[in-house]
């Protein structure tokens, strides 16, 4: 095979590659220390906060631009001087640059300090009203910066290739959470702001490993929390907390130990769960120490907790070693979506292992085709960001599956887990601390099998990183999902050719009775696209189908968007309104984005009419994303 052509002449001329998603002069820094504060001003529905850096000078610039996005500046400060600072105009999805010019120049050593406010146009923070939450007690406010969202939180490098450590302190007058450890006596956390609301509380946590911006989160309501394991608590609204204790209680510990024998101890001391309200936008968000989980992972069976593995495996990909940019978020995603299924295959076997890489294939085939217009530009392994691209827009499960896929073809490549295996630790060795793009990822890969060279000489290299569509599709072991396309054979040979009555006489509720609700997922996903391939109705299957099944009472969400997704292809006309009830009440966007395409093709009108009464509820991004969706 040809080498690498196209890789190697795209190699920038210094390593990691510059970052396009950001507008701030970062490489001429380095943060030593970055501290924290703000208070809660739940009346304006706004965050007062002060940041403070510590920041090293390592380039030639002679003053700091930051990322900002829909920010008041109040006042900045150079080496406790007061500077002249400067927002530019807005350059969308980018935000406005901030320019701080410090008086007397700047030094090797320096602090820079902003005092500033967000606005309600913020979109790293949803506001709850009490009314909005589980017990209508309290307000609620959450965070989610990533990718490019921490701006609109506090002025920052806000690129994933400057980490620092932090101390936050936080007033709120409910308890309040941050991306750390709760501080002890001898931690230096900032003094508290003047002029919180009265009543307020101070919350110091303490983040001694160096962190990216899109890391820094921050939550806070009627929480409460218990145990899930030695080194882990979940947090949650009280009424909630029993049912969150009982989901995660079984597993957190063994996933932890799990991934510890395949990487290397975790280092982050603890790990905790936070469970949020149902309008949190994704499945988890992995903020170091407190990781962010949406509520329809609590379905009261355990079966989602391989979400709590991958957020656990953030950890290690994603949080110590880290993408320098968005263009190669596969390295944090696709080395996560790796050690999620070694973690699983560790504790339920290899079989399971293949079993979610199944499920991951089928859903990378799925997403070639809702990619639509994206498909050139954003199912490539590593995509091309430049010219203010959005990542919101070039974010999909191509990162995930594809970048999985890739790591697994490399596993199998240098003769399977056993060859494989020692490169894991030392690579995550190699770029702790550090953020690096995918032309490191080749180079250590070379250096750490340096054996096998004509081996990995043998990879197409330019086609895994820069070819659009699917990659070589791997021999999976089909042990656990057989029984699955088995059954879906049956119901899509029968589907236009049998009555209700017929179907109802050949197929139980018994045909599933033992199985998991993953189970349940690759049986839907199969039979919608074998009814999808028949030319007559499969309206009267897919109604007899539920009936046996019950798979859109389920309380496992993975499962019901399946099913809504069969009947809505099968046009089965009853479920519409049944969708759209639904829709009101998940905001997480891998449900909520297909849920309202679905509904959008068979009846635009009742899709607007959803989302218009549901507009508060959803998460300012995930609002962004169905307004572009539905092309409002
Ligand atoms: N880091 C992601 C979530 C994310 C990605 C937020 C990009 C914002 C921008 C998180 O780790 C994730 O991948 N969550 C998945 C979990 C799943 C793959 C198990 C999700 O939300 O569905
Ligand atoms: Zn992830």
């Amino acid at each position: 095979m040809a080498s690498s052509t196209l890789v190697e002449s795209s190699r920038p001329q210094a390593s990691p590659a510059l970052d396009p998603s950001t507008l701030s002069n970062y490489s001429n820094f380095s943060i030593a220390q970055t501290d924290l504060s703000y208070n809660i001003n739940w009346a304006s529905k706004t965050l007062h906060g002060l940041v403070r850096y510590s920041v090293d000078k390592t380039g030639s610039a002679d003053k700091f631009v930051l990322d900002s996005s829909f920010l008041d500046i109040h006042s900045a400060r150079v080496n406790g001087e007061d500077a002249k600072f400067e927002l530019s105009d807005r350059i969308e999805p980018l935000g406005a640059a901030l320019t701080v010019t410090p008086a007397s120049g700047l030094s090797t050593k320096n602090t820079l300090e902003i005092e500033f406010s967000t606005t309600d146009k913020c979109t790293a923070i949803q506001w709850l009203n009490k009314e909005q939450t589980a017990g209508q007690k309290a307000p609620y406010l959450f965070s989610q910066c990533q990718a490019i969202h921490a701006r609109s939180l506090f002025p920052c490098f806000d690129t994933p290739s400057v980490k620092s450590k932090y101390n936050f302190t936080l007033q709120s007058l409910y308890p309040a959470l941050s991306s750390g450890n709760v501080a002890s006596e001898s931690d230096r956390t900032p003094e508290p702001l003047p002029n919180a609301p009265e009543g307020s509380q101070v919350f110091r946590f303490v983040q001694h490993m160096p962190i990216p911006s899109y890391l820094v989160c921050i939550a806070s309501g009627d929480l409460d929390s218990a145990n899930i394991g030695p080194r882990s608590q979940v947090y949650t609204e009280p009424s909630k907390l029993d049912a969150c204790k009982w989901e995660f209680e079984a597993d957190t510990e063994n996933i932890i130990q799990a991934a510890e024998k395949v990487v290397f101890p975790y280092e982050w001391k603890t790990y905790n769960v936070l469970v949020l309200p149902p309008s949190f936008p994704y499945g988890g968000m992995e903020n170091p120490n407190i990781t962010f989980a949406t509520p329809t992972l609590i379905s009261g069976d355990r079966e989602n907790v391989h979400v709590i593995a991958h957020e656990l495996a953030h950890s290690w990909s994603g949080n110590l070693v880290t993408n320098c940019s968005w263009e190669h978020f596969w390295l944090n995603e696709g080395w996560t979506v790796y050690l999620e299924r070694r973690i699983l295959g560790a504790l339920h076997g290899e079989e399971h292992r293949h079993f979610h890489a199944i499920i991951g294939w089928k859903d990378l085939e799925n997403a070639m085709v809702s990619l639509g217009d994206n498909f050139e530009k954003y199912s490539k392994l590593v995509v091309n960001l430049q010219g203010h691209q959005d990542p919101d827009d070039a974010f999909s499960t191509v990162p995930y599956e594809k970048g999985f896929n890739f790591l697994f073809y490399l596993e199998n490549l240098v003769g399977g887990k056993a060859e494989f295996d020692p490169f894991i630790p030392y690579y995550f060795g190699k770029f702790k601390g550090k953020s690096l793009d995918s032309y490191q990822f080749k180079d250590t890969l070379y250096e750490f099998f340096s054996n096998k060279k004509a081996l990995l000489d043998s990879i197409d290299w330019d086609s895994w990183y820069f070819n659009s569509g699917l990659p070589p599709k791997p021999k999976f072991d089909t042990t656990i999902a057989d029984e699955c396309y088995d059954l879906a054979n049956r119901w899509v040979a029968s589907a236009t050719i049998k009555s209700q009555e017929e179907l109802h006489k050949e197929f139980s509720a018994k045909d599933i009775a033992s199985w998991t609700s993953t189970q349940s997922v690759v049986f839907l996903d199969s039979v919608a696209d074998g009814f999808e391939k028949l030319s007559g109705s499969t309206s009267v299957a897919a109604s007899a189908l539920n009936e046996i099944y019950s798979f859109g009472s389920s309380h496992n969400p993975e499962v019901i968007s399946r099913w809504y997704r069969l009947a809505i292809g099968a046009q089965l006309e009853s479920q519409y309104a049944l969708l759209a009830k639904w829709l009101g009440t998940v905001g997480r966007m891998k449900f909520v984005r297909p849920g309202f395409k679905l509904l959008n093709k068979v009846d635009r009108p009742l899709a607007l009419k959803v989302f218009e009464q549901n507009r508060s509820f959803y998460h300012p991004i995930c609002r962004a994303m169905v307004v572009k969706d539905l092309g409002l």
